[in-house]
Parts: structure tokens; sequence; C-alpha cells
């Protein structure tokens, strides 16, 4: 008996150590300081008309048929200085994840997060 009960909190840290690593092993994407884009710009160009082209544009200049509800307005997401790990944070978070409105909305229960790489992957491919 006495054994046994020493024995429990053993397994117990060992399946928690095992949970965490697969966790960790799930979100890649933010482990650390280090945001690696892997997104195929082919499957990001359709997702990207469908679910940003209305308020972005078609060349994400921020020029959408829906761009004129919006005050101030969609961004130009091929605006210089816009990096892929802001792209990425805004798009799966929303705009109050980067200090920006609400009005640019999170996609994280519409999209998953390969998803959003290529996305991203496309309009990073996009001539400036
Ligand atoms: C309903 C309109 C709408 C849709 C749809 C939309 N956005 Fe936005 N987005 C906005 C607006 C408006 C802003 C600017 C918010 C502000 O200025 O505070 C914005 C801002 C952003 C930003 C922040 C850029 C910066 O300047 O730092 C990113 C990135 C972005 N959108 C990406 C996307 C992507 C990718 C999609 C599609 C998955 C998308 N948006 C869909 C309206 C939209």
């Amino acid at each position: 008996m006495t054994q046994r009960r020493s024995i429990k909190p053993i397994h117990r840290t060992r399946h928690l150590l095992a949970t965490m690593a697969m966790l960790a092993a799930a979100v890649p994407v933010l482990a650390g300081d280090s945001f690696v884009l892997d997104g195929n710009a082919e499957s990001g160009k359709a997702l990207y008309q469908l679910h940003c082209a209305s308020c972005h544009g078609d060349r994400a200049k921020g020029d959408g048929s829906w761009a004129g509800a919006y005050e101030p307005p969609p961004s130009d997401l091929t605006r210089a200085g816009l990096d892929a790990e802001r792209l990425f944070l805004a798009t799966r978070d929303g705009g109050m994840a980067v200090g920006m409105r609400a009005t640019m909305p999170a996609f994280r229960h519409t999209l998953d997060e390969q998803s959003i790489h290529d996305i991203v992957a496309w309009i990073k491919s996009l001539d400036h």
C-alpha cells in the first residue's frame, strides 16, 4: 500500500510531462521568440479571396468593396514593415491583439493555423 502511494505521483508527473510535450509540439508557431512562416501561397490565395478580399481588396491594398464602411479603413497588407508574424497574429486573434480595432475580426474560429499561414504566405508573395 505505502509503496503504491509513493509511486503514483511519479506516474502523474510523467503523464503531465508527456501532455506538455504534446501541447508544445502542437503549437510550434510561437515557441520562443522566433515566428517561422510555413505556408503555401497557392492555397492561401483562394482563402484570402474568400475571407479577406471584401475588406482588404483583391491585391491586399486595403481597397475592398466594403472598405468604405470602416474608419480607419482596412489596412494595406502589403505596406512596408508589416511582417509575417504581425499578419499572422492580427488574422488569428483580431485587430485588438496587435493594438488595433476589433473591426479587424479574429479568424481563429474560422480558419485553422495552417490556413492562416497559407494566407500570410500569399500576401507576402505579392509584388509590392
Ligand atoms: C469586415 C472587414 C474585414 C475583413 C473581412 C478582414 N479584415 Fe483585416 N482589417 C480590417 C480593418 C478595418 C482593419 C484595420 C483596423 C484598425 O485600423 O484598427 C484590419 C486590419 C488588419 C490587419 C492589421 C494590419 C496592420 O496594419 O498592422 C491585418 C494583418 C489584417 N487585417 C489581415 C486580414 C486578413 C488576412 C483577413 C482575412 C483572413 C482580414 N484581415 C479580413 C477589416 C477586415
